[in-house]
């Protein structure tokens, strides 16, 4: 449903996002997981057609399809909203503080829609029972500040599916929220994906999280993808020597157990930081911050793929971690 080849995009003569091949295939939930700084919310951007005025973008995002890179300003804000949802970071400063949020789900209906008057407060109570939120017809009278921090994520994303997507993608949706709260909305974002048949892309640096709500990873560093597969089978086995470290910081939590004792512990700290845009070394651009760096890691890894479709672009793959 959703395939990216060989997308670059620049800034100022920067490479910030080189990404060979991503793949989303349809009712999936796909987890895009890095540090701070790797690319993620930049290809969320690419894929949104939101990238600064300054970026150069090229390569293909095929949706459906369609290749939407070719598509102009007007034919994209179609497809925004309409095709695929979008819900970020920080509920606070993606709402309208001065209007009230009934009249803020409504423009998302009318302007992908042909429904009026009564039918479209129909559609928002309707909208705002499916994020769970109490009481609909009291609370579409009310401004962004009357609500906490969880009602306001939940109202951001009864917005993205009011015209119903067939693709939702959540940027760090949660990142701002107490755990508790997190973990309520993950659910959410789970089962309206799964009614809806709506596949999702969400974006974390938080690989737990990432597990608690996706069937498929991609692992991004320096804005490649390095490694990418089944979930299960990235945690198992990771293959990037990215990955491993990032599993070392953050082992992810199994399906099974307890949300708040795993979310947001972070056990090492990767070596060294994220370098700033265009200080990254040539070939893997995780060279020199990796244990294993062999000079073979400064000509960029060939990708290799074995069952699962589990792909990787590693010199010296291993899945013990660091060593
Ligand atoms: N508007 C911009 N102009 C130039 N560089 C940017 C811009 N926005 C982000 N970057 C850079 O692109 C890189 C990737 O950023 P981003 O995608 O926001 O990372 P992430 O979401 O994974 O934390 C970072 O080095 C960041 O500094
Ligand atoms: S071993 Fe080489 S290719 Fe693999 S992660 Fe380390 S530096 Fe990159
Ligand atoms: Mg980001």
């Amino acid at each position: 449903m959703l395939q990216l080849r060989d997308v670059r995009v620049v800034i100022d003569g920067h490479e910030i996002i080189r990404i060979d091949e991503l793949d989303l295939a349809p009712g999936s939930r796909l987890g895009l997981v890095g540090e701070s700084g790797s690319g993620k919310t930049m290809t969320a951007k690419a894929i949104a057609g939101l990238l600064p005025d300054e970026s150069k973008v090229s390569g293909s995002v095929i949706f459906e399809g369609q290749d939407l890179l070719t598509l102009n300003d007007r034919e994209m804000s179609k497809v925004r909203g309409k095709r695929i949802g979008f819900v970020f970071q920080d509920p606070a400063r993606s709402l309208n503080p001065m209007m009230r949020i009934g009249k803020q789900v409504s423009e998302a209906i009318r302007i992908h829609s042909d429904l009026k008057g009564d039918a479209v407060t129909a559609k928002v109570i309707d909208l705002l029972h499916q994020v769970q939120l109490p009481e609909p017809e009291t609370l579409l009278r009310r401004y962004p500040h009357q609500l906490s921090g969880g009602q306001q994520q939940r109202v951001m994303i009864a917005a993205a599916i009011a015209a119903d997507p067939d693709l939702l993608i959540a940027d760090e949706p949660t990142t701002a929220l107490d755990v508790t709260v997190q973990e309520e909305i993950l659910r959410l974002l789970i089962s309206l994906s799964e009614e809806r048949k709506m596949s999702l892309m969400f974006v974390s640096h938080d690989l737990g999280v990432i597990r608690f709500v996706c069937d498929r990873v991609a692992v991004i560093y320096g804005g490649n993808i390095v490694e990418s597969g089944r979930i299960e089978d990235v945690v198992a086995h990771p293959m990037h020597r990215y990955t491993a470290a990032l599993l070392a910081a953050n082992p992810g939590m199994p399906k099974d157990d307890n949300f708040s004792a795993f979310i947001g512990k972070r056990l090492q700290t990767i070596t060294g930081s994220v370098p700033a845009v265009g200080k990254f070394p040539s070939g893997c651009r995780f060279r020199n911050r990796c244990l294993s760096a062999t000079d073979a890691c400064s000509t960029m890894p060939s990708p290799i793929t074995t069952g699962n479709d589990h792909r990787y672009l590693c010199w010296n793959p291993g899945d013990r971690g660091q060593s």
